[in-house]
């Protein structure tokens, strides 16, 4: 792969039903890997205060933690689009929400995430009217564990999953680029991704939207705790690190993963 991921190639990508990989990245060397192994968006994920800082919630992870890690990735890419996640509590009135995404943009994001629903359309809107991309992360949103009370499948019954059809709407409409659901009935994820015109990337939410992510240690098999939509790639691979990682992106594209044992039905 030696073109530049862009919105428009996803987009073009979601068109022709071809499959995207994207992992989460933290440092310069895995995002040299993960580039060399094809993957096309990295994020540099708030997971990075459980994964790397050993938190058990996102919610202490800063913004100066963000930029560091954002700055870090960076340095090691070539190609693949970088996504950033907007922190706990770093969106939450408009002048920090302009000033903290503008940061992120600056230390090398192409694009920034927000976890909710219609709650953040109106920031969603005010983002990308002044050119910064925003991927809206749906369904299970661990920045607000304390009011879900737990990490736990989102959209079960049928007024969940119609809140979240509709708010996936509401926020392409909104000016979202791209969304992001996480453990979500693989059925009602089929729904919202033929129901939105842009690139809808999953985890925990089957197989049947456009791109799949994982946490990039989750797919190397060495985090202590492993949901049902986890998969070790290293188990299996015959090239160390690098097969884990060109394994996860075949196994995306050919639709072999995830597979029914990593779904929630
Ligand atoms: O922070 C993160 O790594 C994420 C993924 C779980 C999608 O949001």
């Amino acid at each position: 792969m030696n073109n530049n991921v862009t919105l428009h190639s996803l987009q073009d990508c979601k068109r022709r039903g071809e499959k995207f990989a994207c992992l989460t990245a933290y440092d310069a060397l895995f995002a040299r890997l993960c580039n060399e192994a094809g993957v096309e968006v990295l994020l540099v994920g708030d997971s990075l205060g459980m994964v790397l800082q050993g938190h058990d919630s996102t919610l202490p992870v800063t913004m100066e933690d963000m930029v560091y890690h954002m700055q870090c990735v960076k340095r090691g890419n070539q190609h693949a689009m970088l996504m950033a996640d907007l922190p706990f509590m770093s969106y939450a009135s408009a002048p920090q929400t302009l000033d903290n995404a503008a940061r992120l943009m600056r230390a090398g994001a192409h694009i920034v995430k927000l976890e909710g629903g219609a709650w953040i359309a109106e920031t969603t809107a005010l983002l990308t009217e002044r050119g910064i991309p925003v991927c809206a992360h749906m369904g299970l949103t661990p920045q607000s564990i304390n009011r879900l009370g737990g990490f736990r499948v989102q959209g079960r019954d049928p007024e969940a999953a119609n809140t979240i059809i509709e708010e996936a709407k509401l926020l392409e409409r909104a000016g979202a680029n791209m969304l992001l659901l996480e453990c979500i009935p693989a059925s009602l994820a089929r729904t919202v991704t033929v129901s939105v015109g842009i690139p809808v990337i999953g985890i925990g939410a089957g197989v049947d939207v456009d791109g799949q992510i994982m946490v990039l240690h989750d797919a190397l098999g060495i985090s202590p705790i492993t949901p049902r939509f986890v998969k070790n790639f290293l188990a299996t691979s015959e090239d160390g690190i690098q097969g884990a990682l060109a394994g996860f992106v075949a196994a995306v594209k050919s639709r072999r993963f995830p597979g029914d044992e990593h779904t929630y039905y």
